[in-house]
């Protein structure tokens, strides 16, 4: 994810859909984007993140489902939260109207029973430009990170 965004995009103004309190956020401060903009339907994440004072991210509640971009943005990440959208993929070809031209979606998502449900569901709505799983050393969880293309 991060990676993925200094790398692939350096400068990029970040869109974080259902940012938390910004974790995200914090890992990329200093890191060559320009800009993170986090949402979350969560008022207390949200306010969480504001706390933080992070520099360049910006903060506000909002639902995925509903949110309309005023901005452009260069990269949308969704990290560990399309599970919680019922219709992930209508979601995500909505909010990538507002991506710059060639920008880039990034997804994370566990790889787990709901997880695995909605790969496949992606998988039959977007191609698949990069994937990378990630192992977690003691717990063997495992999470995949996507790059995904509009079809
Ligand atoms: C597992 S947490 C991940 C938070 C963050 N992306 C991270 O990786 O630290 C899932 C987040 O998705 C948010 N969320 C769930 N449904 C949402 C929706 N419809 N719109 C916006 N955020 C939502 C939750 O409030 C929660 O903060």
């Amino acid at each position: 994810m991060i990676a993925g965004c200094k790398h692939l995009k350096p400068a990029a103004r970040v869109l974080d859909v259902g940012c938390g309190a910004g974790v995200l956020a914090s890992w990329l401060s200093g890191a060559s984007i320009s800009s993170h903009f986090g949402v979350d339907l969560s008022e207390v994440a949200i306010e969480q993140g504001r706390q933080a004072n992070i520099d360049g991210a910006e903060f506000a509640v909002a639902d995925a489902a509903t949110f309309e971009p005023s901005q452009v943005f260069d990269v949308i990440v969704f990290n560990e939260m399309l599970y919680y959208l019922e219709e992930p993929e209508e979601q995500i070809r909505r909010l990538a109207r507002c991506l710059a031209p060639g920008g880039l979606l990034i997804v994370s998502i566990w790889y787990h029973d709901d997880g695995i449900r909605t790969w496949n569901r992606l998988k039959a709505a977007f191609d698949e430009l990069e994937r990378v799983r990630i192992t977690h050393a003691s717990t063997r969880f495992k999470w995949d990170v996507a790059v995904l293309n509009l079809r």
